[in-house]
């Protein structure tokens, strides 16, 4: 395969090497990512984080094990290891499928490559388009707020619902991006801070419970958020965290937006309900690790409760960008979702 470089993915001489999103951004390290030991053990450990991005580092890593010389039937048992590392975003799932045909071809060398380098050019795409119909949507001297981290780092191009935000910003329509910090793991405020930071768009960083006296004092114009998995009914599972600013958002009459590649939709899930929930460690929430090391604030076996993410209903959405165009609540309502 050839050589090519994301934001947080780099293929170098047939090999995979991944930015390790833990450490950022007081560190850039580049990480090796060649065994599916190394990867699963990545993505568990949210240094590959992002819903696309955990589906584009898996399908790479399994056409640079095939090109390395491992048999096909190995190349099965990898592709299962890497679909049960994470179990809500469905992008990996949904990137895995396709994989999955391509490990049928004759010449699965080549398949698996291209299929793989294929997914990564479509992302691009994806993001893109979802950028240029979200950025529509928003309004001249705009303050709006995000949540986790859906840029660049969490796909292979521009983002999600930070490309929106990014393509409103150049076209002049962005005065003041909020960013939740996103507690436990801190994505929005390592990650999306410091993706804004070095795009030059201004923001200021918030604690998560901020959001709602913002909003009471008419700071906020729109949410814009990303999604893991978006159900046939229209009910979105994000970082944990989103469903309260839906909620807040609908309690203020302020716009909520969910931006999303098709990689996210998952049609056989029927509604919210069905959405497999991650549970994470306890650790995450009684203290915090990063590259400066760990801290413990809570009791020692202090009892925990740590679900990685929440489930949005359809009906506190305003529209889910897609790089198809925006999709309305009345089109979800008839059932659009349930159509692809
Ligand atoms: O646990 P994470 O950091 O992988 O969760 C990420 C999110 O919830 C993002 O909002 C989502 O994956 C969209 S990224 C374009």
């Amino acid at each position: 395969m050839h050589n090519l470089k994301t934001t947080s993915l780099h293929v170098r001489d047939n090999q995979l090497w991944i930015l390790d999103q833990q450490a950022l951004p007081q560190q850039q390290n580049w990480l090796p990512a060649h065994t599916v030991d190394q990867l699963a053990g990545h993505i568990h450990a949210l240094r590959v984080r992002g819903a696309p991005l955990i589906g584009l580092s898996a399908s790479l890593l399994l056409a640079l094990l095939a090109e390395n010389g491992q048999p096909r039937a190995q190349l099965g048992q990898a592709l299962e290891i890497l679909r049960a590392s994470r179990p809500t975003a469905v992008n990996l799932m949904n990137n895995l499928d396709r994989m999955k045909l391509a490990l049928a071809a004759d010449n699965v060398v080549d398949a698996l490559s291209v299929e793989a380098l294929r997914l990564v050019e479509e992302d691009k795409i994806l993001c893109e388009k979802i950028a240029i119909a979200g950025s529509a949507l928003v309004k001249p001297d705009s303050r709006l707020l995000t949540h986790c981290n859906t840029g660049g780092l969490a796909t292979a191009g521009v983002g999600t619902a930070i490309g929106v935000i990014r393509r409103a910003f150049e076209q002049g329509n962005v005065a003041n991006v909020w960013v939740d910090e996103t507690r436990p793991l801190l994505q929005g405020g390592r990650l999306t801070a410091w993706e804004l930071g070095e795009l030059g768009i201004p923001y200021q960083l918030i604690c998560d419970s901020m959001a709602a006296s913002l909003m009471a004092k008419t700071q906020v114009d729109a949410v814009w958020v990303g999604a893991d998995r978006i159900a046939a009914n229209g009910d979105v599972a994000n970082k944990i965290g989103t469903y309260s600013l839906a909620v807040l958002a609908n309690y203020h009459g302020i716009p909520f937006y969910v931006a999303a590649p098709q990689t996210t939709l998952d049609t056989h899930c029927p509604n919210g309900e069905a959405i497999p929930i991650e549970q994470r460690a306890a650790s995450e929430v009684t203290g915090v690790a990063g590259s400066f090391g760990a801290v413990q604030w809570a009791p020692e076996n202090a009892a925990v409760y740590n679900p990685a993410f929440d489930v949005t209903p359809a009906e506190l959405i305003s529209g889910w960008v897609l790089d198809s165009g925006v999709v309305t609540p009345e089109q979800v309502r008839d059932g659009v979702f349930k159509r692809r």
